[in-house]
């Protein structure tokens, strides 16, 4: 999957931050929940933040809502103190919750209506509202209806609805598309692709390495509380190793020849090509352009014809285990960040 839906956002080290974290701190009993995060989210960018379950994305959205108050560290949203201007920063923000926030007995209307004028909205204006957010997220068939009756992806999009009525500067998202089928979560992507095109700042925490990498401007991986790995989507899966050189023969028949070919020449570096007999390609590791160059180059020299080349960079899912040496459904087993030092260095 390539980042290439995405509108590349303005991620300059000129711009501003919406969201500025350091070292914040939140201990339950024992439990190290965030434990000395930094992060800054620049203003109109979405920042994924990658975690298994218990890594701290969830208490890092409260601590940044408000919701809770962090043991130590400081945190600013859209300039406001999380501590000192609690107020002001809860004006400035949306969230939607891990967890559907509408009340089921109310319909999707009187849901929207409500949170209106919970923010202070005259009726008029929170009706409006309402209507326009209702439209705008595909639900104006089923404004009238119990929410109780919203199929799960309704919902969600109620939610983020919700989230929006406030026109918040920073917009916080917690796993926005946990438990919803495909087609939903594109419909989700979608709208929060629209969001930032409006000018919002994202936050966005997830366990779908696709999720970030369809969305996230760039990326944080959080695990047991710490910050283990960060940067752009391209940079972090660079960092992990290098990328695959994918070289597709014109004539199927090459495939072995060509991997020969490959492992006689000698190329410094280069080494474990494969044939991928099924696909009818070349896979051969390598980590960079020159060497890209010249395996093309003896390739034809060699009379080799080929007929298309690609690279690879690898899964989110293979830097997450490269960076903390277990998969990402592991988090809870308590087995030790093996290859942490080399990667986060
Ligand atoms: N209110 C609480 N009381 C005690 N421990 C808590 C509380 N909230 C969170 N924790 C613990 O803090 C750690 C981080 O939890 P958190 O909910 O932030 O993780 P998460 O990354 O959001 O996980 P998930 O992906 O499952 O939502 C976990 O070990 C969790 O058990
Ligand atoms: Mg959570």
């Amino acid at each position: 999957m390539t980042r290439s839906q995405n509108s590349p956002h303005d991620t300059s080290p000129g711009r501003g931050n919406a969201v500025e974290v350091r070292g914040l701190v939140k201990h339950y009993g024992t439990t190290k929940a965030l434990d000395g995060v930094d992060l800054d989210v620049k203003e109109g960018t979405v920042l994924g933040v990658l975690g298994p379950n218990g890594a701290g994305k969830t208490t890092l959205v409260r601590c940044l809502s408000t919701l809770i108050t962090p043991d130590a560290g400081s945190a600013r949203v859209a300039g406001f103190d999380v501590l000192r201007q609690p107020r002001q920063l809860r004006r400035a923000i949306g969230l939607t919750g891990q967890y559907a926030s509408v009340d089921e007995k109310l319909s999707g209307w009187e849901n929207l209506y409500m949170i209106g004028r919970l923010l202070d909205l005259s009726r008029a204006a929170a009706r409006k509202r309402a209507d326009a957010l209702l439209e705008r997220f595909s639900l104006t068939e089923s404004a009238k209806r119990p929410a109780a009756q919203y199929s799960g992806g309704m919902r969600r999009r109620l939610d983020l609805a919700a989230s929006m009525i406030g026109n918040p500067q920073v917009l916080y998202l917690d796993e926005p598309t946990t438990g919803l089928d495909p087609r939903t979560r594109n419909e989700v992507w979608e709208e929060v692709r629209r969001m930032v095109a409006d000018g919002a700042t994202v936050l966005l925490t997830t366990q779908y390495m696709e999720e970030a990498e369809q969305l996230a401007d760039e990326l944080t991986v959080i695990d047991r509380g710490k910050v283990i790995a960060g940067g752009q989507v391209a940079e972090l899966k660079a960092k992990v190793g290098g990328r695959t050189l994918q070289i597709r023969p014109s004539d199927p028949e090459q495939l072995h020849r060509m991997v020969g070919a490959v492992a006689q020449a000698g190329l410094e570096g280069v080494a474990g090509a494969r044939a991928d007999v099924a696909e009818g390609l070349v896979n051969v590791p390598i980590v960079s352009d020159e060497q890209l160059t010249a395996l093309i180059g003896l390739l034809s020299e060699r009379g080799f014809s080929i007929s298309s080349i690609d690279t690879h960079l690898p899964s989110l899912d293979e830097v997450f285990l490269a960076i903390t040496g277990r998969k990402t459904s592991d988090s809870e087993l308590g087995q030790d960040n093996i290859k942490l030092e080399e990667v986060a260095a």
